[in-house]
């Protein structure tokens, strides 16, 4: 026998090296914490069926308790021979309470202590991403709401397409983050179910009372299949992806607000604090946070293909390679609330130069559609009216007349059905003005959709 806690049918110590490759120790004391809670829950249970008696179940809860207080007090002091957290705080316990800790593991395997505890550990943080991206979303729309006028060049190909605002830009983000949301929301009926009971793969003898424990710590519902209970790691999987495509959304903003902060586009500036200098040259501000927030989606997208590779192919049930299972998931929560907390404080600070955005509307021909669009509405088939802009364009570029300062002869000459009217349609206002189709740039619709955005964030 060794000294392991599993030592019984060992003659050979490990050697240190080989211990510490095994150890999840330096990683999963994070989950410290709901390694407690889960053991407080199930030696409850452990008293309350009667598989422990009464006195040893107060004894073992008292000691539990105790290690919680040295955890808050940052004593617990963690050992790579104990292998990981599940160990290092039976070992702890036993030096507290005597050899009675040896009965909290009755009906109880680390596979499914793992799993609860990782389990818990997603369940109690889960609603922080929730606020934390309702946080985001409430200054995009006080943004939305400000800018609902503010005209901007709407891009295709990062080519200037159409006039629209900068409020439904906003706007845009706003609906992609509450997809996230409402992921990120379905994510926690997955997390929110208890493996503890399942034991090491096949449930126990014992006469526990998995319903119990679900109630104590909390969980809407529990695994009904053992094998499938300690094996899954779905949960965590959707988290991670959930987080990827989060992460995805964030990149593409941060993307726009790097080029906009540049000299050529000069759209908007970052706040000082969200930017850096130079240690050379001294003209610089940088928008190093919005570029950090684009490369750490890379460690997002990283983490849900590890763990994706981890989980294919393991076969039923426990493995230890479901030991790989953490880092990504904590770092990726780490990646997240940092990443959120830095775009809500970013878009909430940053200046808008809203004349420059709206001088960039003026003569890159972004309102050739609206001319196109007049001509079909006299009749004329919408791909004729399309050639004739086109040709009015070229003449432009060669000009460098816009649209709106040829003269009606010049128009008329293109095509005969153009009148006087035609200008008061060629203004960026009146391009963006004119789209009230349903999701549509309008002032109004983006007005609109910020009562409605307000709205959804009330109800939750
Ligand atoms: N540290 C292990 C993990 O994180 C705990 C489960 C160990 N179970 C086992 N049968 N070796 O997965």
């Amino acid at each position: 026998m060794t000294d392991k806690l599993w030592g019984g049918r060992f003659t050979q110590k490990a050697a240190a090296w080989v211990d510490q490759f095994g150890a999840s120790i330096t990683f999963d004391q994070v989950m410290a914490q709901e390694d407690i809670e889960g053991s407080l829950a199930h030696v409850k249970m452990l008293g309350h069926t009667g598989i422990l008696s009464q006195a040893e179940a107060d004894q073992i809860t008292s000691g539990l308790h105790a290690l919680e207080q040295d955890l808050a007090a940052g004593k617990l002091h963690f050992t790579v021979a104990d292998e990981d957290i599940h160990l290092n705080l039976e070992h702890m316990l036993t030096d507290k309470i005597g050899s009675v800790a040896g009965k909290l593991h009755t009906a109880r395997s680390r596979n499914d202590q793992v799993a609860t505890d990782l389990h818990l550990w997603l369940k109690h943080r889960l609603p922080e991403v929730l606020a934390a991206i309702t946080n985001l979303q409430t200054v995009l729309l006080t943004q939305a709401e400000t800018h609902a006028g503010t005209i901007m060049p709407g891009y295709t190909h990062l080519q200037h397409a159409q006039p629209i605002t900068y409020g439904h830009y906003l706007l845009a983000y706003f609906s992609m983050l509450q997809r996230d949301y409402e992921r990120f929301e379905f994510n926690q009926k997955h997390t929110d179910l208890l493996p503890l009971g399942s034991a090491a793969l096949a449930g126990t003898t014992f006469p526990i009372d998995r319903e119990f424990v679900a109630h104590e710590l909390d969980f809407a519902d529990l695994y009904h299949n053992s094998l499938d209970a300690v094996s899954d790691r779905d949960f965590a999987l959707e988290f991670l992806s959930n987080a990827a495509i989060l992460m995805q959304h964030l990149s593409r903003l941060a993307e726009e607000l790097i080029l906009w902060s540049s000299y050529e586009f000069n759209y908007i500036e970052l706040a000082d604090n969200f930017a850096t200098g130079s240690s050379i040259m001294p003209q610089k501000k940088n928008p190093d946070f919005a570029e950090l927030v684009r490369g750490k989606t890379g460690r997002a997208y990283g983490n849900l293909m590890q763990l994706l590779t981890v989980m294919k192919a393991i076969p039923l049930a426990y493995n230890k390679d479901m030991q790989e299972d953490k880092e990504s998931v904590f770092d990726t929560y780490t990646t997240i609330m940092g990443s959120l907390d830095i775009f809500s404080g970013m878009m909430a600070s940053l200046t808008v130069h809203e004349k420059r955005m709206a001088a960039a509307t003026t003569n890159d021909f972004s309102n050739a559609t609206e001319l196109a669009d007049y001509l079909a509405a006299k009749g004329i088939p919408f791909r004729q009216a399309h050639a004739i802009v086109g040709e009015l364009v070229l003449q432009g570029i060669k000009t460098q007349t816009p649209l709106q300062e040829m003269s009606l002869e010049t128009l008329q000459a293109a095509n005969p059905a153009i009148e006087a009217d035609v200008y008061a349609e060629l203004s960026s206002e009146a391009a963006v003005n004119r789209r009230t189709s349903l999701g549509g740039t309008a002032v109004i619709n983006v007005q609109a959709e910020v009562v409605r955005g307000k709205k959804i964030l009330a109800d939750r």
